[in-house]
């Protein structure tokens, strides 16, 4: 899958999103947690991060867990996307808030070789979009100081999941494929990630709610053609909380140390 398609799906979806509001918002999903509480708090409190370290934001869309992150940690965060239009929204957003100091963004690639070295890199729901996986986390822990962490939270998938919704999704979002956790778990030979099952935070709807849900996405893609594509971005979210409602997806964060 070619990243100008990737950048496409995420340029189209800001397009949207970002017509009516000027903060970073969070392009993941929301978890069953006390209120105001977000997974990038998970991975503050997880990792061991020396307080004027380094991080870097692995595919950081509107930049919303860049800077939770380097508030939480007291840190530098890079974040890095395809999308060039969600990396001008971070700038923006960072510049409003006055934390411009704090944190930076740049349009680049995890399927790239990278620059800098970090004390911690993050991937929330991005690494999924990856071409070659074990390449990209193999480039992203080769980027870490010694002693530093990988942390990637994303959707795997696990046993045997209808094949309609997994090319619906595949097509939709772009992706080279829908990795399996075991693509995860092989990926660094001899280096199993330690795996945090986050599954039971996901918020579930009901069949009936879903069905409801695509419907309507399906009849708003027929008269508003022109957000055809954005409303096939959502209706692939749709098709994702299905496969874990049958049990085919789980929540992992998963972690790596160099
Ligand atoms: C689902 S969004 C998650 C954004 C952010 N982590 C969050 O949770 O709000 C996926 C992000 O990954 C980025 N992305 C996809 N492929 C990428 C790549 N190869 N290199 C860098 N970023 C990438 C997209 O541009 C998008 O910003």
């Amino acid at each position: 899958m070619s990243r100008s398609l990737v950048s496409a799906v995420y340029d189209q979806l800001h397009r949207f999103e970002a017509a009516s509001r000027e903060q970073a918002y969070p392009i993941h999903k929301r978890l069953r947690l006390p209120e105001d509480q977000d997974v990038y708090d998970l991975i503050a409190r997880s990792s061991a991060v020396p307080a004027g370290g380094l991080i870097l934001d692995a595919g950081c869309g509107t930049g919303f867990g860049t800077m939770r992150i380097a508030a939480a940690t007291g840190c530098h965060a890079h974040g890095i996307s395809l999308s060039a239009a969600e990396v001008a929204h971070a700038e923006a957003h960072a510049l409003r808030e006055g934390l411009a100091d704090q944190v930076s963004f740049s349009v680049a690639s995890f399927d790239d070789p990278l620059d800098g070295t970090y004390d911690l890199v993050i991937a929330v729901e991005s690494i999924k979009h990856s071409t070659a996986l074990p390449q990209a986390l193999r480039r992203l822990t080769d980027a870490l100081h010694p002693g530093g962490a990988l942390m990637v939270v994303d959707d795997v998938l696990v046993g045997n999941a209808d094949q309609l919704l997994i090319d619906r999704i595949q097509d939709s979002w772009a992706l080279f494929r829908v990795y399996r956790d075991s693509d995860f778990q092989t990926a660094i030979p001899a280096q199993p990630p330690i795996t945090e099952d986050l599954t039971d935070l996901v918020q579930r709807r009901s069949r009936a709610d879903l069905w409801l849900r695509t419907t309507l996405l399906r009849l708003a893609s027929r008269i508003r053609r022109r957000n055809r594509p954005v409303y096939d971005i959502f209706r692939a979210g749709l098709d994702l909380e299905s496969l874990y409602r049958v049990g085919c997806m789980r929540y992992h964060m998963m972690s790596w140390r160099r």
